[in-house]
């Protein structure tokens, strides 16, 4: 079974598809978390934009069970920042590195049922999907959740609201508006709308969806 949930930033998409994984008990591949782990190795290693793509072909990126993994070791609140944010969404635009996170995720979907969430997951990496969701809310409940993430990681920092949003906006311009797989709401896709529901109210929508389609 291939399930996948694609919505911008702040959704609540990660946060169902880990919901979504256990009740199934199918693995879980959160694609954004690969952007992240790559833009963080350029980052790391003062890695400027015209080596970017040699330095892939030498970059060892894993997926396992807890996450992406760089050179074996896992990578958690480290790729959590609002520079690796903005870094990501930047080097989504080259299609040599969706090439590659396209192929990793493809290569665990071929071999086991899988929950993927992202942008272009349903739209173009599995478009033969089982199930595909799309998943919304408005800018400014997905700015609250954002900050309360950052601060949850972060305790001590002082992290503006404004600049939050201001951040998910330009991040969102720049993944619905570039040339190859933009965000966009896949062929055949459940809109689910977060912006007034809890977890747990989203989570019975995508059941609902799945055990009714079974
Ligand atoms: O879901 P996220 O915020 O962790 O994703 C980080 C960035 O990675 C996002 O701004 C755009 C990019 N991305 C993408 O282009 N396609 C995906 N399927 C997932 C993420």
């Amino acid at each position: 079974m291939i399930i996948t949930l694609d919505g911008p930033s702040g959704s609540g998409k990660s946060t169902l598809a880990k919901k979504i994984s256990k009740i199934f008990d199918i693995t879980h591949i959160d694609s954004g978390s690969i952007y992240r782990a790559i833009a963080y190795s350029f980052m790391i290693n003062e890695v400027t934009e015209k080596d970017y793509q040699n330095h892939l072909k030498t970059v060892d990126i894993g997926y396992e069970k807890n996450g992406v993994t760089l050179n074996g070791k896992n990578l958690k609140n480290e790729i959590r920042t609002s520079e690796v944010s903005d870094l990501s969404s930047k080097i989504a635009t080259e299609q040599f590195v969706r090439d590659f996170v396209d192929e990793k995720i493809r290569e665990i979907a071929n071999k086991k049922s899988v929950v993927v969430d992202g942008r272009d997951i349903g739209s173009t990496v599995l478009p033969n999907a089982d199930y595909k969701f799309f998943i919304e809310a408005d800018v400014k409940k997905r700015a609250t959740r954002r900050r309360i993430q950052l601060k949850r990681k972060n305790p001590n920092s002082d992290i503006n609201i404004r600049e939050v949003q201001e951040d998910l906006i330009k991040r969102d311009e720049r993944d619905k508006n570039r040339e190859i797989s933009p965000l966009r709401i896949p062929e055949k896709a459940y809109i689910i709308d977060t912006t007034n529901d809890s977890i747990k109210d989203s989570i019975q929508k995508i059941i609902k969806v799945i055990k009714e389609g079974e």
